[in-house]
């Protein structure tokens, strides 16, 4: 079965060097494929307008600090915040790590609680982890429905006074499942916790307005956004941010020092030390503009009619198990009764169709879905049904050899 889709995907395809014709890409979700225009922006900051930035008196240094500080701006209009919450970082890792030791580590008592959820990306896992074994905090994980969303009943009865502190993914890296944010705000809200959302899987594939949804942080990575790798985000608001301490210390995020005494700048340069990656933040700009030329809301249709096409034929195969909810954002993670999931896409990249297979930073997730690995196909604004079709052919070959 063929999905109508409002993209034109040859004409997208066109603006991506690095796929060639007839190369499924379908591991998005891992690292998205770079546009013309954000290999431009990078290409042109390094040839052409490159110099520091914040430091100089010099006419480009002045120049390229003023792109530097328009790039935050643009992030700030891309997620509806304000310019001087957005800190720049090297991806959602360090976003979260930041707030597990600048907010959490500095707000959070012992018997205080963490609350996550199953489905939770190790990054989104790990930093808590280490934060409350620090402060003598607990961590409590709600479970999954049966379709594969983070349960927002169960985590309501779950909710005490004593949770400090919410850490939940806008969308599943694996399932796709994609959270009721603003309800999720809401409850943590109503026992007085803060409320960080990972969106990294979700500030691709759907708008993203942090002012509407009420959230406490919000993090991504630019390079899941068609952006350069080692640049992201951490948005927080301000009065947050500003009554956290820096984490790394040195040039560039102070207000005065001395041998005696050192005074730190406000937020977000206290949080940006040393010399930033200038020249991602210029591709991360890139990226937004290309993102909002297409628009979210198009981009958004477009991947569910592709989840729509992918889940109606691999479902129709016999032997294959499919996990998360039927209108998963831009994911399909699959098993094949049989095959390991490293074969399956073994098999696949013999096809042309470049799809993940393992547990996807997801252990505690595999563990509840109760299997080691599972194969993972994700789209793009660059992808079609004709990438759909290469998949489709390659997993039936899987289940003719696997038999
Ligand atoms: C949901 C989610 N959170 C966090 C991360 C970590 O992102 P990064 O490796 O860019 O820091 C990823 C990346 O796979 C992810 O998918």
């Amino acid at each position: 079965m063929s999905v109508a889709t409002d993209l034109r995907p040859l004409d997208l395809l066109a603006d991506f060097p690095a796929i060639p014709e007839g190369w499924a890409y379908l591991d998005t979700a891992a690292t998205a494929q770079k546009p013309r225009p954000v290999i431009d922006a990078v290409t042109r900051g390094y040839a052409a307008t490159y110099a520091t930035v914040h430091r100089g008196v010099y006419q480009r240094s002045a120049d390229m600090t003023y792109a530097y500080e328009a790039a935050r701006a643009r992030v700030a209009k891309f997620i509806g915040g304000k310019a001087e919450e957005v800190i720049f970082v090297r991806g959602a890792t360090e976003a979260i790590n930041l707030v597990a030791q600048c907010w959490a580590q500095e707000q959070l008592k012992p018997g205080d609680r963490i609350l996550l959820s199953t489905l939770e990306h190790h990054a989104n896992i790990v930093p808590w982890q280490m934060a409350a074994e620090k402060i003598g905090a607990a961590i409590d994980v709600i479970p999954l429905t049966e379709d594969h969303r983070i349960d927002l009943h169960a985590m309501e009865a779950m909710l005490t006074e004593a949770h400090k502190l919410v850490a939940l993914g806008h969308v599943s890296n694996v399932l796709g499942s994609t959270l009721d944010a603003k309800r999720a705000v809401e409850l943590a809200h109503a026992v007085g916790a803060k409320i960080l959302l990972d969106g990294c899987q979700a500030v691709p594939r759907m708008p993203v307005d942090v002012a509407a949804l009420g959230c406490d942080f919000y993090v991504f990575s630019g390079h899941k956004l068609y952006g350069p790798t080692g640049i992201g985000v951490l948005w927080g608001r301000y009065a947050l941010l500003d009554a956290m301490p820096p984490w790394q210390v040195g040039g560039s995020m102070i207000d005065r020092v001395t041998f005696a005494k050192t005074t730190y700048a406000p937020p977000p340069g206290r949080f940006e030390a040393g010399t930033p990656h200038i020249v991602g933040v210029l591709g991360l700009h890139a990226a937004c503009d290309y993102v909002d030329g297409i628009g979210l809301e198009r981009i958004h249709a477009h991947e569910t009619a592709l989840v729509r096409q992918a889940r109606e034929a691999l479902s129709a195969l016999n032997s294959v198990r499919l996990f998360g909810p039927e209108d998963s954002a831009g994911i399909v993670s699959f098993a094949v009764e049989g095959a390991h999931p490293h074969d399956i896409a073994t098999i696949l990249d013999e096809g042309q169709v470049a799809i993940r297979a393992g547990h996807h930073c997801a252990q505690p997730l595999m563990d509840a879905l109760g299997v080691a690995a599972t194969a993972r196909a994700s789209f793009g604004v660059y992808n079609s049904a004709a990438d759909i079709d290469m998949l489709v052919r390659g997993v039936e070959r899987v289940t003719r050899i696997f038999g």
